[in-house]
């Protein structure tokens, strides 16, 4: 109980937490200077949840009363639902949410309040509400990459015998589809969810209990407090508990591989809207205009999602740059680990669900794709198979399907099955009639059978194996 000797240092519950050593209250401009709620505001439910475990351990310890408990876990709720209608606003002067939760208790519940923090630091605090936020908001950005995988094995579902030469260095190289392409994306994106998913393992410890930096010697129960909250089980060190950043480090790196993915997708999509590929046209709902030329379509969501790709990448370097050299345990620097792990996962999250909006709405110019199937010798390699299949080794095969190529060119043609058949039986006499059948672009792609290639057996294959990877999340 508060009696009159401690309630002088205890009247204002919206001190700052740690005021009663100081004679005088802080610089206006320093508390503006530290504060951190406008930044770590947005766990305040995960803050409220942590707090209500730690209070059922208290009690369950018989630190705190029947009654006390009650009346925080009351106090905690009526603050939850009332954040939640909208009713109770964050008190921007408040140092963090912590004190913010705390002190808008207090004012509620009166000494029960002040009883809630015992045994318990902001250290482990926020390691707590950090842990806890990422597993509730992890979730919910796999659901929105698997739901464009979806869309993607959707789409290609329809294009399993759409032709698309393959490209390396930018150069036709072998003959392939839409839907091989379209899995292509969809694999890397399953990679992300998977990466997510282990991360997840990690991050699914409880370090409360560690207290500032060296436990309690208060008789606390980490393992319940653990237990109700959903955690796998307890960290191991106190120390390392509330000097521990990895898991924001190891989340910004996955959604920095993720925006990678993302932004080699949208170069693509940039690139086939253009004029001279004409692959896909986008929505104009999904595209903007020109302030100046009339005729301007451009895909910028494309190039924004690409653009953001700096953000996300320096989110990570910020990291592991303010993690640097950090002496255990907790260092204030640490305070600087939310913005950018915030405004990485938004960003991912904006890009995967802007992405999926994208490319659901827009249109395949198949003409366009197939034509761009001749022209480019795409098939020589299937030339080469042609003769590899009649016995010629491989390497020998390879150099008569490059004299046929430079037979063409010389000649003036465009692809190899301009030429006569007398033209390459002087180059070989294994050819017979049948080569041209068997080196039409579609021909080409039907051959290819091989497990993952871009046959549509193959590639049906792939969509049934996405569409099971999805049903997992
Ligand atoms: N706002 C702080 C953070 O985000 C909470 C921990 C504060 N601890 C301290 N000793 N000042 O890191």
């Amino acid at each position: 109980m508060a009696n009159e000797k401690h309630g002088t240092i205890t009247d204002n519950n919206h001190a700052a937490l740690w005021h009663g050593r100081f004679a005088e209250g802080p610089d206006a401009a320093a508390v503006e200077f530290e504060t951190s709620i406008h930044v770590d505001e947005r766990m305040a439910l995960d803050d409220i949840k942590g707090s209500k475990a730690h209070a059922e351990m208290l009690f369950k310890q018989g630190i705190i009363s029947e009654k006390e408990n009650s009346e925080i876990q009351n106090g905690l709720s009526s603050i939850e639902s009332d954040l939640q209608s909208g009713k109770l606003s964050i008190d921007y002067s408040a140092e963090d949410i912590h004190s913010f939760v705390e002190a808008t208790l207090t004012d509620r519940i009166g000494d029960a309040g002040r009883k809630l923090h015992t045994g318990r630091s902001r250290n482990d605090q926020i390691a707590l509400d950090e842990r806890l936020y990422l597993r509730r908001v992890i979730p919910e950005l796999q659901k929105n990459i698997v739901s464009l995988i979806n869309t993607l094995a959707d789409i290609a579902k329809n294009h399993t015998r759409s032709l698309l030469t393959g490209y390396t260095h930018m150069q036709h190289a072998q003959p392939g589809t839409l839907a091989q392409h379209l899995c292509a994306w969809a694999w890397m994106l399953t990679r992300d969810v998977e990466r997510l998913e282990d991360s997840l393992k990690r991050v699914s410890l409880s370090p409360l209990g560690s207290g500032a930096l060296a436990g309690s010697g208060l008789p606390l129960n980490r393992e319940f407090v653990a237990d109700q909250l959903g955690f796998s089980g307890v960290t191991q060190n106190s120390l390392d508990s509330v000097s521990d950043r990895d898991y924001c480090i190891e989340f910004t790196s996955d959604f920095a591989l993720l925006q990678s993915h993302l932004s080699r997708m949208c170069e693509e999509v940039v690139l086939w809207s253009t004029t001279e590929f004409g692959f896909i046209d986008l929505s104009e709902k999904w595209s903007t205009g020109s302030s100046i030329m009339p005729q301007k379509k451009n895909p910028d969501f494309a190039e924004l999602i690409r653009g953001r790709t700096g953000k996300v990448y320096g989110d990570l370097i910020n990291l592991l740059v303010m993690m640097k050299g950090l002496p255990l345990a907790y260092d204030r620097d640490m305070q600087e680990d939310k913005a950018p792990l915030f405004e990485a996962l938004d960003t991912v999250q904006g890009n995967v669900i802007v992405f999926e909006a994208m490319i659901s709405s827009a249109k395949w110019n198949l003409p366009k794709m197939e034509a761009s199937c001749f022209g480019g010798f795409a098939n020589a390699t299937d030339v080469a198979d042609y003769l590899v299949r009649k016995g010629l080794p491989f390497r020998l095969a390879h150099g008569v399907a490059a004299k046929c190529v430079r037979l063409a060119i010389d000649s003036g043609l465009s692809s190899i099955e301009e030429l006569s058949l007398s033209d390459m039986k002087n180059i070989s006499d294994l050819f017979e009639s049948d080569i041209f059948e068997k080196i039409t672009p579609k021909a080409c792609m039907e051959a290819r059978k091989t497990t993952g290639g871009p046959s549509p057996e193959q590639t049906e294959k792939q969509i049934l194996a996405l569409k099971e990877f999805c049903k997992k999340y």
